[in-house]
């Protein structure tokens, strides 16, 4: 490394996730489409200071860890690596404590699995060691009331909540004193606090945040998932329209919403115009809303010699009132005429106008094979990506 960090994170993500359960390690399981690890990491570097950043991973999910770091790292992957775990959370963390760099002065240990720790914690705890020079812990005070019970489950005594708390990571360090005390320690411990503090250091707690909960359980997983999508929390959905239709000598044409003097019209109930006509089917389609027919009836009078921007109109409002918002659309078009690359701009600002939201379009030819080479009709397809409130 060529670069001097006076600060290391060593971020534990080598346990099984046995409580959790699913088929693989609790760190590479994803909140809201993101992987715990990466959650975690994403606190980790938003530290003011720089730090060494090491990775404790299980042997079998190394490539997994090196992906999801280096994304995590981008320009500051020299500052980032990757280790093999142990059995136990303290053998994880000795393995880190193994790989520190020589310039590193403080040690943190966070734990993958509180996911959404804020980078504010590890500054807080970066600064009380650096002021104090001894170990430091966020902790929350405990709301429960807390009873002492006996062997059988009798109520023995209430334990006064003033004096306790309940402990998060990142636990931080001076370094020497930290790999000392593991050097040292001859048991399992439940924190590096705890063994630090058995191990003759002093430990001070400062105040914590309800964001870094650990992730143990299925409802903490879900927890941490409505707490990143709250309300307004939105997800993406997608869907695909095609139309097509034969050229008619005699219609004028219409494309894309636009009147195209001089082009061969085409066919068709409406309008013709098989750009609008796709992208109201991709709309429809994405919202599973049905397709133009359902949603317009094709024999419906109402809807002869129509203009596609109609039928975008009406579908725009139908997904708003369905809680969707639209995202962009993208429309090829397949055939021989007319020549689109001169209206592309003007097309493109018209459609995007009418659904209120990015359109882009591009043509095609198909080297003169089938209907379209022949020059007998004109398809378009139409992906369109929504947005849905949930
Ligand atoms: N950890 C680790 N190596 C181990 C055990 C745990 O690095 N041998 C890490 C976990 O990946 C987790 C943190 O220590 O980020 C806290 O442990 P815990 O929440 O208990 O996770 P698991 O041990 O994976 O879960 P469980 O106890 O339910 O199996
Ligand atoms: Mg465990």
């Amino acid at each position: 490394m060529s670069v001097n960090p006076a600060v290391a994170v060593i971020v534990v993500a080598a346990g099984s996730g046995t409580r959790l359960g699913g088929d693989i390690p609790k760190a590479f399981r994803e909140v809201a489409g993101v992987p715990i690890l990466e959650h975690a990491l994403r606190g980790v570097f938003g530290m003011r200071r720089e730090a060494q950043v090491i990775v404790v991973a299980p042997e079998a999910f190394r490539g997994d860890a090196e992906l999801i770091l280096g994304h995590a790292a981008g320009d500051a992957s020299e500052y980032a690596s990757v280790v093999t775990g142990g059995a136990t959370r303290q053998a994880s963390v000795a393995a880190g404590i193994a790989v520190l760099a020589d310039s590193v002065r403080i040690v943190l240990v966070h734990d993958a699995a509180r996911a959404l720790t804020p980078s504010t914690q590890f500054d807080d705890v970066v600064d009380s060691v650096a002021a104090g020079g001894r170990g430091i812990v966020p902790g929350l005070a405990v709301a429960d009331t807390i009873k002492r019970v006996d062997d059988e489950e009798r109520i023995v005594e209430t334990v006064d909540r003033d004096e306790l708390r309940a402990m998060q990571t990142p636990q931080g360090f001076p370094r020497h004193a930290l790999a000392q005390g593991y050097a040292d320690a001859e048991e399992e411990y439940t924190d590096d606090a705890a063994l630090f503090a058995a191990t003759g250091g002093s430990v001070a707690v400062i105040p914590g945040d309800a964001r870094a909960f650990k992730i143990t359980t299925p409802w903490d997983l879900n927890r941490a998932e409505h707490l990143l999508r709250p309300e307004g929390g939105e997800r993406i959905r997608v869907g695909v329209g095609v139309d097509v239709h034969a050229y008619d000598d005699n219609a004028e044409l219409w494309l894309a919403g636009l009147l195209w003097p001089g082009e061969a019209g085409l066919a068709g109930h409406s309008d013709g115009d098989a750009v609008a006509h796709a992208i109201t089917d991709a709309l429809l389609g994405a919202a599973g809303l049905g397709d133009i027919g359902t949603m317009f009836g094709t024999d419906d009078p109402r809807f002869a010699q129509a203009r596609g921007e109609v039928f975008l109109i009406a579908t725009r409002e139908r997904l708003i009132q369905a809680g969707f918002g639209i995202e962009n659309v993208s429309v090829q078009i397949i055939g021989n005429t007319p020549r689109f690359t001169p209206r592309r701009a003007e097309a493109e600002a018209l459609l995007s106008g009418l659904i209120g939201a990015p359109v882009s379009l591009s043509a095609t030819t198909t080297d003169r094979l089938g209907f379209a080479g022949r020059g007998e009709g004109l398809t378009a397809i139409a992906t369109a990506a929504l947005r849905q409130r949930h």
